[in-house]
């Protein structure tokens, strides 16, 4: 019987990395993970969700390049999924893992001229920063700059035309220039760039896929950077008032992990993706303060929506066109209501018990 075809996942003792080992697994593939075990989330631990299912487990960092030789050894795919992420002042810890990580992974499939036949690697919405807007005076097409901390002051939000009018955004493409906020976006812009150049190159065929905002179990609590769905519904759930930035009518659009892990099994093997970049969106513009209040709804809670502040780098508006990733035939089938309570039910069980 021919040797099942092993992959590693990188950041695999994460969110998306463990659901899409868990799928891997069950397509008949070995499955070996490569992560650092960060705290606050991991503390040194693989979580249980991990443990026990035959994955081969190797704690190390995508920033030291004996960890990658080690991990890299008999793998035939890779999904590099390790991260630093959110949006803190420490800039050059981003680019040195993320970015310097990525790095090294094609520097040591060259040097040792190992096998690898894709690396699919993920990237986020936050390359587009605040995107592409149409100014309502002219029909003109123009990309913001970061909203100042007068306007946030005077409470006017909206992104606003150089003739100083609410702005109309308009949904990511793949193709539009990227304007990233942060370095986390800057960050993930240099890998996209040197992955396709080294992977065109050096004849490695690698997939990036730009995630919305993913929702599921599975996103740690202690993972500052998961989100409004964690942070609502933990809020929620302790009957802490649920809090929402700015004025709420921001846009956002919200991915279920399971379309996430279709996606990312897509790809693998589908030669027409080839250095080629796709959006993983859930296909939907959704309030912010609309969120806030199916949240509020599902959990039951008493809390009260508390509308107010703001962060000088969120972008206003972020909502991804996935119509490139449609035409592969993936389509996003599951709902926010059904992230929201697949969450609920996750948080409760290994939290509230
Ligand atoms: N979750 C989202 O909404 C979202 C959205 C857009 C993009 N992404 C991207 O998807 C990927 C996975 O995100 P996630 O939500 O599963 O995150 P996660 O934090 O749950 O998982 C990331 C994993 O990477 C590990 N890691 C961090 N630094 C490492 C290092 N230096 N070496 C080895 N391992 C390291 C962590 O311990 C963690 O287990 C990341 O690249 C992230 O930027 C996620």
């Amino acid at each position: 019987m021919p040797r099942k075809e092993m992959v590693l996942i990188t950041g695999g003792a994460g969110f998306i990395g463990s659901h899409t080992a868990d799928a891997l697994k069950k397509r008949g593939f070995r499955v070996r993970i490569l992560d650092s075990l960060a705290p606050p989330v991991h503390n040194g631990k693989w979580p249980n969700y991990v443990r026990g299912k035959g994955f081969e487990l190797i704690c190390g960092d995508v920033r030291n390049r004996k960890d990658w030789e080690k991990a890299l050894r008999g793998v035939n795919y890779v999904y590099h999924l390790a991260a630093y992420q959110d949006q803190r002042p420490d800039f050059s810890k981003f680019f040195h893992t993320n970015t310097v990580g990525t790095a090294l992974l094609y520097e040591v499939i060259v040097e040792k001229k190992l096998p690898v036949k894709k690396i699919v690697t993920a990237s986020t919405q936050f390359v587009y920063g605040d995107g592409m807007y149409r100014c309502p005076h002219n029909g003109r097409l123009f990309f913001p700059e970061l909203r100042s901390e007068r306007q946030f002051k005077s409470k006017k939000f909206d992104i606003l035309c150089p003739h100083g009018r609410p702005a109309e955004f308009t949904p990511f493409k793949e193709e539009q220039q990227l304007t990233p906020t942060n370095s986390y976006g800057l960050s993930k812009e240099a890998i996209e760039n040197l992955s396709l150049r080294f992977g065109k190159t050096y004849g490695i065929p690698t997939t990036l896929l730009r995630y919305s905002i993913v929702q599921g179990p599975r996103q740690s609590p202690r993972n500052l950077y998961s989100g409004a769905l964690r942070i609502f519904v933990t809020q929620a759930l302790a009957e802490n008032p649920i809090t929402v930035y700015e004025d709420g009518n921001e846009l956002r659009d919200f991915v279920n992990i399971k379309d996430v892990v279709a996606a990312n099994l897509l790809v693998l093997k589908n030669k027409k993706t080839d250095f080629q970049i796709y959006n993983v969106g859930g296909g939907k513009a959704y309030r912010v303060l609309d969120f806030a209040k199916l949240v509020q709804k599902m959990t039951g809670t008493t809390s009260m929506i508390k509308i107010g502040g703001f962060r000088r780098t969120d972008t206003r508006n972020a909502v991804s066109d996935v119509s490139k990733l449609k035409k592969l035939g993936w389509r996003p089938k599951f709902t926010t209501t059904d992230s929201v309570a697949d969450y609920v039910g996750w948080y409760k069980e290994n939290f509230l018990k």
